[in-house]
């Protein structure tokens, strides 16, 4: 047997059969099967146009490699563990299709440069693709935004109240954070978008080959400048690992609050019954469970981000088979990443605002007291005096049951006689979202021009 595999010249005895199972990657890694086609075809081009094979051998070459593909799209290509990876089943694939020509294809070229190819392509698509999904995740974020500007909520810090803002202010703030998180994708594309090929097993090849022409062939803006680099360091894997990541800090925050704001305590939102789930006993029940497990699904991408991260630390140059393991990381992420992307979109452009409720919070908890001290500044009070006064005033709105703007002008003026009869307008909710013009804030008139300059960066994105 192991005579038979592409490497198996030098072995005097079959693989031991724990070995095979335990060295196999093709059960996972045939997902880049036409990606490494792409490659190959590429590279078999090249040979040809150098003179290094003759035009015919890669004519053949690239026909059964074809033939292969169609074979993969239409499910009837069957994999064999025996042969380790997608790279030797395709290779092997093409020898009984072609005879051996085949074997020309692998001439300068390694399938530790192919490997480093195949996973660049593939992450290529995945991140337009996680692109896209942004987008819409973004597009629904500002459309729910538009749908509902004038519901005023609570704003919390340490989950108390703490300032009404605008529901669609708080919407917002989830905008930019994808934003960057767009922005960051974008920018590991053009590191993951440089063509390793050329430097075969690690130190480059002694034929006449050009890059450059694979490289524009497959969509590289750019060849590796360090063979030893190229097929060596999985830092663009780990970059899209983080960046993956911090997506999901942002989904898990945005997930949680669903989840807040759908509890009886809360009740700020509603969410369509076909996006809940139901209990098995209960029959009352109407859970978040999509929102639930976008949460929880935050704990395996970050595991392996950590898991690729170790993988890597302390690898000697070059190639190790350590790096095999960067595969199952970056699938179940990609996987996990794209379908949480949909279904927190299909969540922001279900969710049901319950403005009563919002509303009805805004009274407890005395969320104008900044704006009671910030008044008393206006009539010349240093602010932390200002704020010294209005603590009492709240202790004083508790002790006897009563909201700031409850209390008479004459008990007022007893903590302060700056407080005349015009503070009463800086005590209701729209007045304090309305005074909150500083740029990035929640005034009305600032969060709808926050809004328009989303819908223009959407547009220009897309
Ligand atoms: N399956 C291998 C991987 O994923 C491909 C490269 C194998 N190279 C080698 N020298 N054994 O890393």
């Amino acid at each position: 047997m192991a005579k038979e595999k592409p490497w198996g010249g030098r072995f005097g005895e079959e693989t031991d059969a724990l070995v095979e199972e335990f060295t196999a990657s093709v059960h996972y890694d045939q997902r880049l099967a036409l990606y490494d086609i792409r490659g190959s075809i590429a590279h078999a081009r090249m040979l040809a146009a150098c003179g290094i094979i003759a035009p015919e051998e890669a004519e053949a070459i690239i026909k059964g490699l074809e033939e292969i593909a169609a074979d993969i799209r239409a499910g009837r290509f069957t994999w064999r563990r025996e042969l380790e990876d997608v790279h030797m089943n395709i290779e092997m694939a093409l020898k009984e299709r072609i005879g051996p020509v085949a074997g020309k294809l692998h001439t300068a070229r390694s399938r530790n440069d192919q490997v480093a190819t195949d996973v660049r392509l593939f992450l290529r698509d995945v991140i337009d693709e996680a692109v896209r999904r942004l987008l819409e995740l973004r597009a629904a974020l500002v459309e729910k935004a538009e749908a509902h500007l004038g519901i005023i909520m609570p704003g919390f810090t340490h989950l108390q109240h703490a300032q009404p803002v605008l529901f669609a202010h708080h919407l917002h703030a989830y905008y930019e954070m994808f934003r960057r998180d767009t922005e960051r994708l974008r920018e590991a594309r053009r590191r993951v978008n440089v063509c390793p090929l050329g430097s075969a097993a690690l130190a480059g090849t002694p034929f006449p080959i050009d890059r450059e022409m694979v490289a524009r062939e497959l969509g590289f803006e750019a060849v590796s400048a360090n063979s030893m680099d190229a097929v060596s360091d999985r830092d663009f894997i780990l970059e899209f690992l983080a960046a993956s990541s911090l997506i999901f800090v942002h989904l898990s925050r945005l997930m949680e609050e669903f989840v807040l704001w759908m509890s009886q305590e809360f009740a700020f939102i509603d969410l369509p019954d076909k996006l809940c789930t139901g209990s098995s006993i209960m029959p009352q029940k109407k859970n978040p469970d999509v929102a639930e497990l976008i949460r929880g699904k935050t704990g395996r991408v970050f595991g392996h981000l950590v898991a690729l991260l170790t993988v890597m630390k302390a690898l000697p140059l070059t190639y190790n088979r350590d790096l095999q393991e960067d595969k199952e990381a970056l699938f179940d992420t990609v996987d996990t990443l794209l379908a949480s992307l949909k279904l927190a979109t299909a969540l922001v452009r279900g969710l049901i605002p319950r403005a009563e409720r919002m509303r009805a919070a805004c009274e407890e908890g005395h969320l104008t007291a900044t704006d009671l001290a910030d008044y008393l500044v206006t009539k010349g009070l240093p602010f932390r005096e200002a704020h010294h006064v209005v603590g009492r005033i709240v202790s004083f709105a508790e002790e006897q049951g009563l909201k700031l703007w409850e209390i008479p002008l004459e008990k007022l003026r007893e903590f302060s006689p700056l407080i005349g009869e015009d503070v009463y307008e800086w005590l209701t909710l729209e007045g304090s979202v309305e005074r909150r013009k500083v740029p990035g804030g929640t005034a009305p008139e600032r969060v709808k021009e926050a809004l328009a300059r989303a819908r223009e960066e959407l547009a220009q994105e897309s």
